[in-house]
């Protein structure tokens, strides 16, 4: 092209330049630390950190529950959120509810052995609770079938009827293998 028949530059161009670079280099940057400051965040945030606490959870409602004193198992479905990444509404463990003839009082069990963290099932005849893992045998009240190598009968779960007839249980994880009931922080 020839010199004469170029476009003439604006004094303002350079400028113009050097914003729009400035710009861009602003935005990458905020771009970078948004997931970064999202990542502080939640571990920092306690709230996260302890949404598994003992908490109660709604598992059924009391028609759900037998009558006769025979334990049915429900899942106990909650909200999971680790220090990344957060989990609706999925099954984080399972309870055993029962309640005697007549009455509205629930009891619960929470299915997991205390004797290395297997799911208790009911045994063949549906008359006690046994563990696949290694044989524990529990009542339908939780008390241990000697002899076992649970070193505790199954952990007993604080359990309520709320208005309306909801069931809700208060979800709680216990270290395994010790004879003392002790709660998971
Ligand atoms: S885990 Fe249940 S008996 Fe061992």
């Amino acid at each position: 092209m020839h010199p004469e028949t170029s476009p003439p530059v604006s004094p303002e161009a350079p400028r113009r330049g050097f914003l729009a670079k400035a710009l861009a280099l602003g935005c990458g940057g905020l771009a970078t630390l948004a997931p970064l400051g999202a990542g502080v965040w939640a571990i920092l945030d306690p709230l996260r950190r302890t949404s598994g606490a003992a908490a109660f959870r709604p598992v059924t409602d009391l028609a759900a529950v037998p009558a006769d004193g025979v334990p049915r198992r429900f899942a106990v479905v909650a909200d999971r959120v680790d220090a990344w990444t957060g989990f609706a509404a999925e099954p984080v463990g399972a309870v055993y509810l029962r309640r005697e003839p007549g009455s509205d009082t629930v009891q619960a069990l929470s299915a997991t052995c205390p004797h290395a963290g297997c799911f208790v099932e009911m045994n063949a005849t549906g008359t006690c609770f046994r563990c696949p893992c290694h044989n524990s045998a529990f009542t339908f009240d939780g008390g241990i079938v000697e002899p076992s190598p649970s070193p505790r009968p199954m952990d007993g779960l604080e359990c309520r009827v709320a208005e309306g007839g909801a069931v809700e249980v208060k979800w709680e994880n216990f270290y395994t293998g010790i004879a003392a009931k002790v709660a998971r922080p």
